[in-house]
């Protein structure tokens, strides 16, 4: 399993720790082939984090700053943008912090957007009700009808190879990030 990065692993420390503190029990369980795990803090959905199979999506040295490239994880039809921002930001990954993936499914309705503003760092307006979300504000609501962060995707990079390890935040349409979800790679 690809590591993740030491953001993502005390956040899920606190996750557990916090949910033990109340006495709720952690979902922990494999209920898709390449599903590893899930750990929420307490019963906010927004806290969920998904661990999949990691799968391998882009080049580091191939990344353009602003240039977004698309990826489904983590399963078929669930589609991503990976970016590299000008420069580092508070949920950023890799080596300079300033790699993001966020889903491209708006979390009001679930329309798919596709417009990413390099200028501006963001995605939208969603083509149905105008939501626009900031990549380098964790996928934050800026406009719109949404009111949901867009899930964000948790990246290991190792050497020149970026990988998708997990999700945080659950997918439109998914009242839980494991359950009917078959990997990307579970075809393969
Ligand atoms: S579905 Fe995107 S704003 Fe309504």
């Amino acid at each position: 399993m690809g590591r993740m990065t030491r953001r993502e692993f005390l956040f899920l420390g606190a996750a557990v720790g916090a949910t033990a503190a109340v006495g709720v029990v952690v979902p922990i369980s494999i209920t898709a082939r390449d599903t590893v795990g899930v750990a929420g803090e307490g019963s906010s959905p927004g806290a969920l984090v998904g661990v999949f199979r990691p799968e391998r999506i882009a080049s580091l040295a191939d990344l353009e700053v602003g240039v977004p490239v698309t990826f489904d994880y983590p399963a078929p039809g669930q589609t991503n943008y990976l970016v590299k921002l000008a420069g580092p930001t508070a949920t950023g990954q890799g080596p300079d912090e300033d790699l993001v993936a966020f889903s491209r499914i708006c979390t009001h309705m679930g329309c798919l957007i596709d417009d990413y503003n390099a200028a501006t760092a963001t995605l939208g307006p969603c083509p149905c009700h105008f939501t626009t979300f900031d990549f380098a504000k964790d996928g934050g609501v800026i406009l719109g009808q949404a009111t949901q962060n867009l899930p964000r995707i948790l990246l290991d990079v190792e050497d020149d190879d970026i990988s998708a390890t997990g999700v945080m935040r659950l997918i439109y349409g998914y009242n839980n990030t494991l359950l009917d979800v078959a990997s990307v790679g579970s075809s393969a």
